[in-house]
């Protein structure tokens, strides 16, 4: 069994998939921290591993930058392939004073400015949330780990370069946390087919402030959000 997007054998995913955006991140979650992973699937080299955590088969895919990528991966991993849990691990734009670079922001839920969430809701704007029992534990591993975490709303744009900055005001203005681009897509299609979703997006810009972590920091910040999802995992 395929799907259009995913050329992976039937039965080859765990119920679990951690989602970066970028599939090289996917390969490096992979080899750091999966054991026996095995590349399940590489269609558009958007890479898909399976390996166990702690005892755990797991898997991690990527899922593309935006939207309509997003949306694609997650509907076929939930339909094709009977997904139940899919954990997001991304980065983020601040938006609001009160975030800092390096926060983990466990999103709540998600606005966004995309019509695709819309056009599968018969126009209505749904509520894009995070599954309540894995927001809990994320909190949790957070505190365990000493991680930086907020938790709250995120602002999910088909626009990463946006032509008028007064857009930010009026986000934070509305206690959005960050910016970031799949978010509402993978929360809306897991309340679809009626599976769990989490989203954790380590902060590596401040808009507001126009700071920006270095490569360094990104890694090393990418790396702690890691190992927040894998205590979600794990508990
Ligand atoms: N905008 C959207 N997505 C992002 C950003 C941003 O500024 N930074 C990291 N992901």
């Amino acid at each position: 069994m395929s799907s259009i997007h995913i050329n992976a054998p039937k039965d080859a995913f765990a119920d679990t998939v951690i989602m970066p955006g970028d599939p090289l991140r996917a390969k490096f979650i992979a080899e750091h921290y999966l054991e026996n992973a095995q590349l399940i699937s590489d269609v558009r080299n958007m890479l898909a591993y399976t390996g166990h955590y702690k005892g755990q088969r797991l898997s991690v895919m990527g899922h593309g930058m935006g939207v309509p990528s997003a949306t694609i991966y997650c509907t076929e991993l939930a339909q094709t392939y009977g997904v139940k849990r899919m954990i997001r691990v991304g980065s983020c734009g601040a938006v609001h004073p009160d975030v800092q670079l390096r926060d983990i922001i466990i999103a709540q839920g998600a606005s966004t400015d995309s019509n695709a969430n819309k056009q599968r809701a018969q126009g209505f704007d749904v509520a894009a949330l995070a599954s309540y029992p894995l927001l809990e534990k994320a909190v949790s591993c957070a505190r365990e780990q000493d991680a930086p975490y907020k938790v709250g709303a995120v602002f999910t744009s088909d626009l990463f370069y946006w032509p008028d900055s007064s857009v930010y005001d009026a986000l934070a203005r509305f206690n959005v946390l960050a910016i970031e681009m799949e978010v509402a897509a993978v929360y809306a299609v897991a309340a679809e087919f009626n599976i769990e979703a989490l989203a954790l997006c380590t902060v590596s810009d401040h808009i507001r402030t126009d700071s920006h972590l270095t490569t360094d920091e990104r890694q090393e910040s990418f790396e702690q959000m890691i190992e927040v999802a894998l205590g979600v995992v794990e508990s």
